[in-house]
């Protein structure tokens, strides 16, 4: 093991919940030598997370926090610098187009039908887009600062496949507010993969596709088992990805080897969508 991020300390928003990307990407990051921060409205999840960081030997803060809110993200920020000294590395990967208010998350709720844009309800499309795209605008701008100081930094941004490509009227788990906020999302790292690469910062995003994380596992359970056939026929390698295979990229994302790699997609979605 190369260890490349000993002594760093990362950022990683939406890792609480069991076989979510940010979680894989957040034990992931620790393995490299990474001490970690977790941001996660699920509480729940924390203890479990801290046994798993516990066996890695690496240190873990986990706090409760609303991404969707700017003062408990500033908040955030400074208790994170405050208790592990440093931050290197920051993580978008809270989000998603159904069960992201506080109630769904922390009851469990199963998905909601999905919503289109034309027609979008204004509260619908405050929160979607809010948690997919302002939320990861605000870790950046409280998150930023203290990667400059040290003029080292990596960010990945969780995008989606719905954002480089639309999400289809007739998906059964996308929506059309997410695919707009997830396509910004990659105008976001574009603009500051540019504004920061003077400071040795780079700033990149993933579109994972359809990926059996604690989301997919549910959004795939809610559907019919002809729907499931269906969708699974329009990927190309006909099957769903694991989280571990998006995670293992947004891990290699934050060190020193892919340094030169900055505003870049990623597409990581079987085949489905090959720009
Ligand atoms: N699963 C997929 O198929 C898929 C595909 C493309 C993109 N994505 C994106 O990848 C990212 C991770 O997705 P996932 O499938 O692992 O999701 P997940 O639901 O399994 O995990 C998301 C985590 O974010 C947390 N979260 C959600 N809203 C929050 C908020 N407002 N404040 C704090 N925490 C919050 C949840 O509690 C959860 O722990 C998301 O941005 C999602 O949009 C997922």
């Amino acid at each position: 093991m190369k260890m490349e991020l000993a002594g760093k300390v990362a950022l990683v928003t939406g890792g609480a919940k069991p076989r979510a990307m940010g979680q894989l990407v957040a034990l992931g990051l620790a393995r490299e030598g990474a001490d970690v921060v977790v941001a996660d409205l699920y509480a729940a999840g924390f203890p479990a997370l801290e046994e798993a960081f516990g066996q890695i030997g690496r240190r873990v803060l986990c706090l409760t926090v609303d991404v969707l809110d700017p003062g408990a993200v500033e908040a955030m920020v400074a208790q994170a610098v405050a208790t592990m000294g440093r931050l290197d590395v920051v993580v978008n990967a809270a989000g998603g187009s159904w069960a992201i208010s506080p109630e769904d998350i922390v009851e469990g709720r199963p998905p909601s039908a999905p919503v289109p844009a034309f027609g979008c309800s204004d509260t619908d499309w405050r929160r979607i887009l809010g948690v997919n795209l302002d939320a990861p605008f605000y870790v950046c701008r409280a998150a930023i600062p203290h990667l400059m100081a040290r003029r080292w930094g990596r960010i990945v941004n969780f995008s989606s496949l719905a954002g480089r490509r639309g999400g289809a009227p007739e998906s059964a788990i996308s929506s059309g507010p997410y695919a707009v906020a997830k396509a910004g999302l990659i105008g976001l790292t574009k603009q500051l993969a540019l504004e920061l690469a003077p400071y040795g910062i780079t700033v990149n995003a993933v579109a994972p596709g359809i990926i059996e994380s604690w989301r997919g596992e549910r959004a795939l359970a809610s559907i019919s088992p002809e729907a499931r056939q269906r969708m699974t026929g329009g990927i190309p390698m006909g099957r769903v990805g694991a989280p571990e295979e998006v995670a293992e990229w947004v891990v290699a994302l934050c060190g020193d080897e892919l340094g030169y790699v900055t505003g870049a997609v990623i597409d990581i979605n079987g085949g489905m969508y090959c720009p």
